[in-house]
Formats: C-alpha cells, structure tokens, sequence
C-alpha cells in the first residue's frame, strides 16, 4: 500500500483505489509497478514480477513502455512471470498470451529474453505437471514474486482459477495446473477468438497458493461489467466460487485499483467517491 501516494481507502483490511476513469486506473497502476520494480532492485538486486494479460492491463503496460522510452525506467533487471497461458496454442498464434505480452511490453523494453517467462501452450500434455512444477520452481528459485498483478473476470476468476465449490482451504491450496475455461470466461475469449466455437477452452493457470504468495499483489478493474464481482469478492464471504475473494485471507497485501464503474456496486462509498479535488 506503500506504493500508493493517495485516497486509499480500507475494505476487508485490504487497500482499494477508486480512480474516476480507465485512464487513471492504467496510471496508479504503472506507478506502483515501478515504484515496485524501484523498491526490489534497491533492496535486493532485481525485481520479480507476475503479470496478466487480458483488455485491463493494456494501458498501465502502455504507460511503462513509455516510462522507458523516455530513458526514466529499465527493466535490465526485471524478470517476469505470466499468469496465463491457453492450452493448446502455438507460441507463435497472435491469440496466444505470449503473443499479447511480446506486443504489449516484453518486445517494447530492455528485458532479458531469458527472464520473460509464459506457461508454454505447446508442451506435450504428458509434460504439463512437470511443466507447471518447474515453473513454479523458476518463481521460486528466483526469491518469489514481489508483486502479482490481477485482472478479475466477471465470474470472479484470478489468473484462470474459475469458480468452483471446492472449500476454501483446498483453493488455497491450488497450484499451478491445466485447468477448463468456465462458460462466462468463454464467452468474454470470443472478443479474441471471434467466435465460441474458436475459443480453446482448456488453460494453463498459475494457481491460487502461488498468487496468493506474492509478496504484494495489485488487482485492476474497470467498467460496470466487473461491478458485481469486484463487489462480491471485496465485500462477500471468502468462497472458491468467487476466486477473487481468496485475496481477503492475505487482505493487508493486496491493493485494488478501481474506476468508478467497477466500484459502482460497493456498499457504502460516499456518493460522490472519489472526491473531486
Ligand atoms: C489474464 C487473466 C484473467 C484476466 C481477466 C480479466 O492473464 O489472468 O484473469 O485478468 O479475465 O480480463 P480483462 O482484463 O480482459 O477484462
């Protein structure tokens, strides 16, 4: 929470940032990421990184490739970590997660090649589990995430951990695996696939122990379509059917980042929040 400079309110013991629009949500997000990417490499050497994909992190990803091009921001010793990955995808596919990151960020800053690192859709299926394992282990071994960057779906899911009615213990406890896409985040890929029946519907997911372990995680939401689950996961009971909730048990390190709209459906925000100044 250190990150942010303003206007952080408290909700289930976690810090939310209701921003007036997308464009200010992008902004408070970039700002954290390289206040985060500052913090790591002066204490430590390096900065480690979980990253998403998805329409909402576009413009905070757009936002640092501008930081660096203007010479005020490296990522010489940045390494990341992609939440997602479908399964089956060529890496080469332009609908493929690689793919988005390559465009939206890895192939626009200084990053070592060998530090950028996806869940690979064209493993062997027999090769998955030993796949998911090892990178887990890479996270590992390189110290942990310093932060975890979210998106939420509308159904609440965190990476492509869906709704489910396991207990909250054994969603906890989830690692890194292949998982079936649910309905609703079937129907929201046909704006990438271009239709249902070309939307792939298994996935590589990082799991919910492994986000949950970050040692600072960011969540974004914009637009009245994520109102109610951003309102269930902040303000509901922590419950594997709304993923997203899983982040209330590890409240004091996680930071939503909202516009209006997604925290539209928040009980008890003053009318007017945020304040206009
Ligand atoms: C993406 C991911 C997903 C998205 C979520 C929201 O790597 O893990 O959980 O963050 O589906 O997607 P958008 O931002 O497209 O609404």
């Amino acid at each position: 929470m250190s990150h942010f400079a303003r206007d952080v309110i408290p909700l289930a013991n976690m810090g939310v940032l209701i921003l007036p629009d997308a464009q200010a949500v992008s902004l408070a997000a970039a700002e954290a990421i390289e206040a985060i990417i500052r913090e790591a490499t002066a204490t430590r050497g390096r900065a480690v990184l979980g990253l998403a994909t998805g329409s909402t992190p576009e413009g905070a990803y757009a936002r640092l490739v501008e930081r660096h091009s203007a010479g005020e921001l490296s990522f010489r010793d940045v390494t990341t970590y992609n939440l997602d990955e479908y399964y089956p995808i060529s890496p080469a596919d332009p609908r493929s997660y690689r793919t988005y990151m390559h465009r939206h960020l890895l192939g626009r800053v200084d990053i070592a090649p060998n530090r950028a690192h996806l869940l690979d859709g064209s493993v062997p299926e027999s090769a998955i589990a030993e796949h998911c394992a090892a990178f887990e282990g890479w996270i590992a071994s390189d110290g942990g995430l310093d932060l975890q960057l979210l998106g939420i779906g509308r159904n609440g899911h965190i990476g492509f951990n869906e709704p489910c009615g396991l207990s909250v213990d054994e969603a906890r406890r989830l690692r890194t695996r292949l998982v079936e896409l649910h309905p609703v985040t079937r129907a929201d890929a046909v704006r990438d696939f271009g239709s249902a029946e070309a939307v792939i519907p298994t996935a590589l997911t990082l799991g919910v122990a492994t986000i949950l372990a970050a040692r600072s995680i960011v969540i974004l939401a914009t637009g009245s379509h994520k109102a109610g689950a951003v309102a269930a996961a902040l303000t509901g009971p922590i419950t594997a059917e709304v993923p997203a909730s899983l982040l209330q048990s590890v409240a004091p390190r996680v930071t939503w980042i909202l516009d209006r709209s997604a925290a539209s459906a928040l009980p008890g925000l003053p009318a007017a929040w945020p304040p206009i100044n």
